[in-house]
């Protein structure tokens, strides 16, 4: 008996919030008469867990805490009978958890939830060696039911595209309740408890289809056994669960008559050799998500190329959950218009070519170009989709094959102003901390972040803490999205405004003596000019600017700074405008003033866009910087590239993404290289940079569809899908995980590492690598950052934040000890207030802002692709607010033309709340290319990173004849009504007539005991 052993799942556990009080102090209690280390008042289920003492817990998960419902882990404590989920830990405590009385009473509980449930495992698509119901059975020793299974007289709900609900196998758990309310937080779900036959209903009893459910996939997760199941596990994954209906009806009532003469035992073990038999078809593969940068991972279950489900669960950002794109949305990988040969351009067509031909122009084409025109005449994009090792590779082969700088990735149209913002004043351009610390604030702010919709599990974390009341939540958006609904406080800034009001407070928290005085004297540098630098921005001038009045500046600050420990989240409200990176700078200028960085639950986080938007930046796909954030001016690494690559880097910044169209336009850049990346619709002024694609003299694309920018295309590659290769992504957090090849590439097409390499080897340069682990080890050798990095120690579910040391020490949290400047002091930065330029006018009117939708990613090239989610959400629209509505008599679903200065298109309106006046608001996603908003934006923006300023944009609008229905159809989850409450709410259960909590009708001793369990079919204590 010595330490706690820290259970396996103690990462997880954090992942979901603190849903556990503090630790109380160690303790020692008797369990089956030994002493187990505990804490004092955890649950002490978990004790019993840790101790390995088999004991059944059909409600409890660890990740949603205890919910109580079931009863069946009823054992002995100090003499009486009570839950073990439901107690928490005290000095003295002695518990017998096989004593009859608790068997008795576990029998009891269990029989009295599979009344419930039809127990047919054998045909069940349930029946995969993980269904609780079915293994509990096991533990139990249960031979027979005595309370015959009852159906409830419900249909099943079949409305939601992804899953469905059946009540007669529901064993009103709550589990799903309880993740609903409490984790995702969307507050859909609810058991009606008082109702003679409850069951789980969605926003007090709606379809499912026309509620509220965002198909997150939280509630499916964990319910213990087939109730709820993804619809494509239907019919998909037993060997007799695809039979014919009548068929099956049959077999179940073949199953039931056998248990009525035999027992169930001889049913469990056919449908336990069934199970087994599964192993040999099902592959479960884990993977990280492909979508959004919080890089939730899971596995991935297959048979064959059909995917059955996403099941997370041991994920460090994610834990059990999942938005609906990584739940559901995989049906892009097996379109059915995925590139599978590579393509030639001959005049305004394309020809299908071999591997060979295809790489051999490419090799040949830029070696000609490099030959005539010098190699900076060449640029190379890199996929922010796409692996560590392939943005890698994009930068090694720009720098050591062709020998330029002209390298970049997507990180341009987003959050390279965060990172520099960041690099300027803390010294690392990431987030500071991890979700984890996000959960642990006492204040969260969010600045310009449509955080539900943009980084659905992140967000999650948020609203569960505040839910929880562990944390307030301010936000700071033009916009009145969900998570502004949902805030304590919601303020509007007026658009492009945010540095004035962060530098408003820093001066009043500077001014009022408020700001921390020990951090700032000993850890950070440039307090005076910072001063200076602000000292224009009174409450008042914020009022003017801002539109936020004095007083409610004023509080804010004063709230701030008392507060604890403060995390703010940014997002591209913030970095999409002309001074994006002076504002990220100011963002963290606050946090240093008032000791907000550097301890647990505090520092700045500008939330990634893409999966890998994080990694493709890390990995040196920049034109200034190689792996690891090192300067291609600096000699020592200049000499290390030299070492292992055998050419020496140019020591002069290239292109990014934005200058590579304007050199193309004037003729000084001939070729280029795009991969994975929609450029022709995701760059803003998406005219201009169709006149940059049409001016070059070579374009290569690799994709895994006939993209819109492929159009423009000499060369186009057919590239494999994430879940059809290895590699790593490194999420928003710094956290890198490997992902695993779920399914080998479609035929036809190669992962983009390959591809690299087949033209790098025909330009003369053998790289040989054989797996994506060699690629990781370069980029540890050239890039201190990642110098311990190694796929060993990023096996199965293991992760690393970088910085990560030689001896595997990463770095969750940053700047414990020192910022990362030679002095170890971080610097406020004295930056520049750089108002909107294209503020409306009398000829364009009104405010553009463009931004994620929930359903989609991004263009939505992939997400169109997966039938559900283009269901409920098929086309891009353009959100107006009420006012702007009723004084234009435009009703949702007609049809207007947005005009703004370098474009035009044609959307439906939608009228709403979320947005004011005269703000309008189009997804970033469209159907088609001619109505993608970024034909309306504009191409000036952050003078220092030259990300777009996508958000300073004005257009007008012309109002057509046309209506059509909604754009948002019925079945979309922002027309459905939610059900808040806390949980379970398992009182109202307990609170039955016919509730009867199992050990209480039992006498601990004594010969009615006897009969009682008999009664119970159980007789092998
Ligand atoms: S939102 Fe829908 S899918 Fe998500 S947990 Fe709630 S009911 Fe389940
Ligand atoms: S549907 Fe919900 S209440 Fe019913 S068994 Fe599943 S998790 Fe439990
Ligand atoms: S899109 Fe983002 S939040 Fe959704 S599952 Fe993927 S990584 Fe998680
Ligand atoms: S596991 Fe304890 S009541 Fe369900």
């Amino acid at each position: 008996m010595g330490e706690i052993d820290v259970p396996n799942d103690a990462h997880i556990r954090s992942t979901v919030g603190p849903t556990q009080p503090p630790r109380g102090p160690q303790i020692h209690i008797m369990v089956d008469g030994a002493a187990h280390a505990a804490w004092a008042g955890e649950p002490l289920v978990d004790v019993i867990n840790r101790a390995q003492i088999e004991l059944a817990q059909v409600c409890y998960h660890p990740q949603l805490g205890p919910i109580q419902t079931c009863d069946t882990c009823s054992v002995e404590i100090d003499g009486k009978i009570g839950r073990a989920c439901g107690t928490k830990v005290a000095v003295g405590m002695t518990v017998r958890t096989q004593t009859v009385a608790a068997r008795a009473a576990q029998r009891d509980a269990y029989d009295r939830i599979v009344a419930n449930h039809d127990l047919y495992c054998t045909v069940c698509d349930n029946n995969n060696g993980n269904c609780t119901v079915h293994n509990t059975l096991g533990t139990l020793g249960i031979q027979h039911q005595t309370r015959p299974f009852q159906p409830k007289g419900y249909d099943k709900d079949m409305s939601n595209p992804f899953y469905r609900y059946d009540p007669d196998q529901c064993i009103l758990c709550g589990r799903c309740v309880e993740a609903c309310q409490n984790v995702q937080v969307n507050e859909t779900l609810t058991i009606n408890w008082e109702a003679e036959q409850p069951r789980v209903l969605w926003d007090g009893g709606k379809p499912i289809g026309e509620s509220s459910c965002v198909s997150c996939g939280h509630c499916i997760t964990v319910c213990p056994c087939n109730a709820l199941q993804e619809k494509s596990m239907l019919g998909q994954a037993g060997l007799f669960t695809g039979i014919p209906l009548p068929v099956w009806d049959a077999a179940i009532d073949v199953v039931k008559g056998v248990e009525a003469s035999a027992g169930l035992k001889p049913i469990m073990n056919v449908s336990e050799i069934e199970s087994a038999a599964r192993d040999r078809y099902i592959k479960k593969t884990k993977t990280v998500c492909t979508y959004c940068g919080v890089g939730c991972s899971f596995d991935v279950w297959t048979d064959e190329r059909h995917i059955l489900k996403v099941e997370p669960g041991q994920g460090h950002a994610n834990g059990i959950s999942t938005c609906v794109k990584g739940k559901f949305g995989w049906d892009y990988v097996n379109a059915g218009d995925r590139l599978t040969t590579p393509l030639i351009r001959e005049g305004d067509r394309f020809r299908e070519a071999s591997w060979d031909e295809a790489l051999d122009l490419v090799a040949w084409r830029f070696a000609e170009l490099k030959e005539k025109n010098g190699p900076d005449a060449l640029a190379f994009v890199a996929s922010s989709k796409a692996s560590n090792e392939e943005a890698f590779l994009v930068q090694k082969f720009a720098r050591q094959v062709i020998g330029t700088n002209n390298v970049d990735n997507c990180s341009r149209y987003c959050q390279s102003p965060a990172s520099k913002g960041l690099s300027l004043t803390v010294g690392i351009g990431g987030d500071s901390g991890t979700i984890k610390d996000i959960e642990n604030a006492s204040m969260v702010i969010t600045v310009g972040s449509n955080t539900t919709e943009s980084h659905p599990v992140l967000a999650t974390r948020v609203k569960r803490a505040q839910k929880l009341g562990h944390t307030k939540v301010i936000v700071f958006d033009i916009r009145e999205h969900e998570l502004a609904k949902r805030a304590d406080q919601f303020h509007r800034p007026k658009p492009g405004t945010d540095f004035v009001w962060l530098g408003a407070v820093s001066k009043f928290i500077l001014d009022n003596d408020l700001e921390d005085k020990a951090f700032l004297r000993d850890r950070v540098n440039g307090l005076d000019e910072f001063r200076e630098s602000i000292k224009d921005f009174t409450l008042d001038y914020a009022e003017q600017e801002t539109g936020l009045s004095a007083a409610t500046l004023e509080a804010l600050a004063r709230q701030i700074a008392a507060e604890e420990r403060v995390c703010i989240l940014w997002a591209m409200g913030v970095t999409q405008q002309c001074g994006g990176t002076d504002t990220s700078a100011a963002i963290s200028n606050l946090l240093l003033i008032t000791g907000n960085f550097g301890k647990m639950g505090t520092g700045g986080y500008p939330l990634r866009g893409h999966n890998n938007v994080q990694g493709a930046s890390d990995m040196g796909a920049m034109p200034d910087q190689v792996s690891g954030y090192q300067n291609v001016t600096d000699e020592l690494v200049v000499q290390r590239h030299e070492r292992e690559w055998g050419v020496r880097l140019r020591p002069e910044r290239g292109l990014d993404n934005t200058q590579m169209i304007d050199a193309a336009i004037e003729g000084k850049l001939k070729a280029m290289w795009i991969t994975g990346e929609e450029m022709s619709l995701t760059d803003a002024n998406a005219n201009h940079l169709q006149q940059g694609f049409e001016a070059l003299e070579f374009l290569v694309v690799q994709d895994l569809y006939f993209t819109h920018t492929a159009r423009f295309a000499d060369v186009v590659f057919p590239a494999a899908a994430s879940l059809e290769k290895e590699g790593t992504f490194t999420n928003t957090e710094r956290r890198i995980q490997r992902l695993y090849e779920v399914m080998p590439p479609l035929k036809g097409t190669k992962p983009d590492w390959q591809i690299y390499m087949g033209v790098a080897d025909r330009m003369g340069h053998r790289w040989g690598y054989t797996h994506p682990s060699e690629i990781m080890a370069e980029i540890a050798r050239l890039s201190p950052f990642f110098a311990g990095v190694s796929y060993e120690r990023l096996e199965g579910y293991k992760t690393l934040c970088w910085p990560v040391a030689e001896d595997g020490t990463d770095q969750p949290l940053l700047y414990t000890e020192r910022f990362n400047f030679p002095d170890g002091k971080a610097r406020l930065y004295a930056g520049t207030y750089h108002p909107r330029q294209h503020a409306p006018n009398d000829e364009f009117d009104l405010h553009l802002n463009s931004g994620r939708m929930l359903e989609h990613f991004h263009e939505g090239n992939m997400t169109f692709r997966v039938d559900g989610i283009a269901e409920n959400a098929p086309d891009s629209f353009v959100e107006l607010s009420l006012e702007l509505a009723a004084d234009r008599q435009i009703q949702s679903g007609q049809w207007v033309r947005l005009v703004s200065e370098y474009g035009a298109v044609k959307l439906q309106a939608l009228v709403t709340g979320r947005v004011s006046g005269h703000e309008v608001f189009v997804p970033m996603n469209a159907r088609k290319a001619e109505d993608a908003v970024n034909r309306l934006t504009g191409s000036g923006g952050d003078a220092i990173t030259h990300t777009p300023a996508y958000k300073d944009t004005r257009v007008r609008m012309e109002v057509l004849h046309d209506v059509g229905p909604n754009p948002l159809p019925a079945t979309n989850s922002r027309w459905g009504h939610p059900t808040p409450q806390m949980g379970v709410e398992v009182e109202r259960k307990w609170a039955r007539p016919d509730y009867v909590f199992p050990g209480g009708l039992l006498p601990m001793h004594g010969d009615s005991l006897n009969a009682r369990v008999d009664g119970l079919g159980g007789a092998d204590d």
